[in-house]
């Protein structure tokens, strides 16, 4: 089934589990991402950053998304990564997609309520969900995390203060996660998580999941992180694999049966995920 954020996490916090969010680095890899959520009967949210949007085609993406829910009784969303500015999200909106992400998080507060209530705005027209951003979440080098102090933590008043004032369906908060994060594991800020989900009432989100241990991951669904986002580790193990069958390969192969492996090792990783999120059996 093909439904919106809002309600593909609508039970996390009440149940205490996670629903993985996982990013489509190309058409490739999406059956298999499906695969992984029914053999573990798990929801699942696919997500593209704009750039993988704009090379695959919104409107292609969202066909074959759909298309792939129509056959099976699991939820599934999808959902836009990180969209900076209001003419991608509409066209994403425009072509289907069940979720989006305003990212304005690199403006001052009163600047990223308003890009973010004029986005939650178009997407209630279309029935789409809204997630956006307070804080600001690391980035890497060479797979290695910034130094913390790149981070700007959220602060709980302020997380308070912007879900009441946008209106959005979910809020991914900086605790010391960082994108790309894949040789060293991050330092997490528990104690505001926790400040943070007392005072609020819609799913948190983590981003930057590759860099976060199977321990912690499962302390912040404790905490209450509803959502979490996983890129850099499918990516990891979708090149792995085809470096390998591709390099053995005689030019003359299939390229399609060159990619099976590829594609195989990105819905091991998912499935993986599922146990560590809690997510399996809860559709
Ligand atoms: P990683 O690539 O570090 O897993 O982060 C993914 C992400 O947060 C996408 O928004």
């Amino acid at each position: 089934m093909y439904v919106t954020l809002k309600e593909i996490l609508k039970n996390t916090r009440r149940d205490k589990f996670a629903v993985g969010a996982f990013n489509i680095h190309c058409l490739e890899m999406v059956p298999s991402m499906i695969e992984a959520a029914k053999a573990k009967n798990s929801p699942i949210i696919l997500q593209v950053s704009p750039t993988t949007c704009k090379y695959i085609g919104a409107s292609l993406l969202s066909a074959v998304v759909k298309e792939l829910a129509k056959e099976t009784d699991i939820n599934v969303t999808l959902h836009l990564d990180h969209a900076k500015d209001f003419n991608t999200i509409k066209e994403a909106v425009d072509n289907g997609f069940s979720s989006v992400m305003i990212d304005a998080s690199a403006l001052p507060l009163e600047e990223n309520i308003k890009k973010t209530k004029e986005v939650v705005k178009y997407a209630a027209q279309h029935g789409v969900s809204v997630e956006a951003e307070l804080g600001t979440i690391g980035g890497t080098e060479e797979g290695v995390a910034l130094n913390n102090g790149k981070i700007k933590y959220t602060r709980p008043q302020d997380a308070v203060k912007f879900i009441e004032a946008t209106g959005i369906d979910a809020l991914a908060i900086a605790i010391g996660t960082s994108h790309g994060q894949y040789k060293s594991k991050a330092k997490l800020r528990f104690d505001i998580l926790k400040d943070i989900y007392n005072v609020t009432n819609i799913p948190l989100v983590l981003h930057g999941g590759t860099g976060v241990s199977e321990e912690d991951l499962k302390k912040c669904i404790s905490a209450g992180i509803s959502k979490v986002n996983i890129g850099t580790e499918l990516n990891i193990a979708w090149v792995t694999a085809a470096k390998e069958s591709f390099g053995k390969a005689k030019v003359n192969d299939s390229c399609r049966d060159l990619l099976i492996p590829a594609n195989y090792a990105v819905q091991k990783v998912i499935e993986h995920k599922i146990d560590v999120l809690g997510s399996s059996n809860r559709k």
